[in-house]
């Protein structure tokens, strides 16, 4: 357990605590009392050693299957539990039982539940980025999925360049050219890939999509990979709750699940 596995519990806004005292966070209180740490876990169990709730044991068997159906390893799909919108009770115990990677929606919500020390939690975001929040963007998140045209790619190179902090980066694509669905369309990708690396001296890795709910997620999935095998990019983030076991099986290195882990969003 790394010490500062930082996270604001009680100051969720959406916390069914309310305006409740927070309740402690072992977590808190590892960070605070790091040379007890080692005493202190021999007679307390330590966060990570929590029974897992059973939403969240199911998916990552369900993970793990799918990956080995595909001939992959469990451990090349990474699962980002998507916390947004959830209620802190819900998110805790996911925590507790040892995830460290989690995707959140908006900056602000992120930052009101997540300490910029957060130790080894790994944070997603999952949600569109405007320009005038890339700045909170680029200092707090570990990964911004979300890099989907010129003007952004502009702005998150020059804060990366000030902030000397370098998320790693995901471009997103709009598979199903919906209107309302943020993303390059395929046949923008290759385009847009070019000049973040050329006009804009970024390295993005991955690629990201979101497919029409209307469809079979499949094809999206094959395409995506396709986009990013003729790139170079190694790392894809498809599948959510309904479709991850699709996802995995066309080459998914993340998953993004909320519903399935922790419920239906509030
Ligand atoms: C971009 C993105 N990925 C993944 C999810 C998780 O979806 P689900 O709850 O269906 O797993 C959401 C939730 O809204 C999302 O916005």
């Amino acid at each position: 357990m790394a010490s500062g596995c930082g996270v604001r519990t009680g100051s969720v806004k959406n916390s069914r605590n309310g305006g409740a005292r927070p309740r402690p966070s072992p977590f808190r209180i590892a960070a605070r009392r790091p040379r007890n740490w080692a005493v202190r876990s021999k007679v307390q169990n330590p966060p990570e050693m929590a029974e897992p709730p059973t939403a969240y044991s199911d998916v990552l068997a369900r993970i793990a299957r799918a990956a080995q159906a595909a001939g992959r390893a469990p451990g090349d799909v990474t699962l980002v539990a998507v916390s947004k919108t959830q209620p802190w009770e819900a998110v805790q115990p996911v925590l507790a039982a040892g995830q460290r990677v989690f995707g959140e929606n908006r900056v602000q919500e992120a930052q009101s539940r997540w300490e910029s020390d957060r130790g080894e939690i790994v944070l997603h975001l999952i949600g569109p980025l405007q320009t005038n929040k890339a700045a909170d963007a680029v200092a707090f998140f570990d990964v911004i999925e979300t890099l989907d045209r010129e003007k952004l790619a502009r702005v998150l190179a020059d804060e990366v360049q000030k902030q000397g902090r370098k998320p790693r980066l995901y471009v997103q694509v709009n598979t199903g050219e919906e209107p309302q669905k943020a993303g390059v369309i395929p046949a923008e990708a290759d385009g847009f890939i070019a000049a973040c690396r050329g006009a804009y001296g970024l390295e993005p890795e991955g690629l990201m999509c979101i497919p029409p709910a209307s469809e079979p997620a499949g094809p999206h999935f094959a395409l995506l990979g396709k986009i990013a095998a003729r790139n170079g990019l190694s790392k894809l983030s498809m599948g959510m709750s309904g479709d991850f076991e699709t996802a995995i099986a066309f080459g998914a290195t993340s998953v993004r699940v909320g519903s399935a882990v922790f419920g239906a969003r509030t």
